[in-house]
């Protein structure tokens, strides 16, 4: 296993708390970034994950396989193992202890590929808006770009405070169910005019809890945006208060489609 080599200082602590993002130089060696970033091209080459639903177009419809928007392999280290044993998850592990206490660990990973030279934007979501809603989250996602990610490249923008407000109303980007993608609804809740942009070097990182409110541009550069993201969190816990995410339970997409083809090829199997 990889040993940590960065650590957060108290006021960088305090500044995720406080405002409920931050920002990091550095999470993961050169060397380590460059490697990745070959593992990473050959999930996305090799389609890995598209037969049990876990490789999908974020944002279209996801039934023209050539023409996909903004694929995502959600758990890439499932597909190449060797991505849970890095220098940027033993970081990772570390900061979650600092930052949500020793009962706190690291979760799932994904990857978010943003095709060159345009394209289409990340819409403003909470990552929460797309969980189980019985449960309760103490969560932060860590953002690490393969390569540098100015604002032109599709950086994360956040609104500051946004952390301490509830899950707000979310839909599918354009209201089309086959569309996995949320938007969250206009409300006078949040200002988007009051929104941070985080450009980043490669293997920076920025980290927001699971209610910040974030987006992403498109990516007006010549090269792909490669995104890996690393969740961790305490261990979430049943809600004592019921909520809906009915924008969730009306989606049809192909990815749920393959997904749900793929459990029952395996209960098949299994019998
Ligand atoms: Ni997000």
């Amino acid at each position: 296993m990889a040993e940590p080599t960065v650590r957060l200082t108290d006021e960088q602590v305090a500044f995720l708390h406080e405002h409920g993002y931050l920002s990091l130089e550095q999470l993961s060696p050169p060397d380590e970034i460059a490697w990745m970033k070959g593992v990473y091209d050959r999930l996305f080459a090799t389609r890995a994950g598209h037969a049990e639903g876990n490789h999908f177009d974020l944002a279209g419809s996801d039934d023209d396989q050539d023409q996909l928007n903004l694929p995502q392999i959600l758990g890439p280290s499932r597909y190449a193992p060797e991505l849970a044993e890095t220098v940027l998850r033993a970081n990772v592990a570390r900061i979650a202890q600092q930052v949500l206490g020793a009962a706190a660990g690291v979760g799932g990973d994904h990857a978010i590929l943003k095709p060159p030279s345009g394209g289409v934007p990340t819409p403003w979501h909470q990552d929460e808006a797309y969980w189980d809603p019985s449960l309760e989250y103490r969560s932060v996602s860590v953002w690490v770009p393969l390569q540098d990610a100015p604002v032109e490249a599709g950086c994360l923008h956040f609104v500051p405070g946004t952390h301490r407000l509830p899950v707000l109303p979310h839909h599918t980007i354009g209201h089309d169910p086959r569309v996995h993608a949320l938007e969250i609804d206009p409300s006078d809740q949040y200002d988007l005019s009051t929104a941070v942009a985080c450009p980043l070097p490669a293997g920076g990182a920025t980290l927001h809890f699971s209610r910040t409110l974030h987006y992403a541009g498109p990516n007006h550069s010549p090269e792909p945006r490669r995104a890996f993201i690393i969740g961790f969190g305490l261990p979430a816990a049943k809600r004592s208060e019921p909520r809906s995410f009915w924008w969730n339970e009306t989606k049809q997409t192909a990815r749920e489609q393959r997904a749900r083809e793929h459990r029952e090829r395996q209960a098949q199997a299994a019998r």
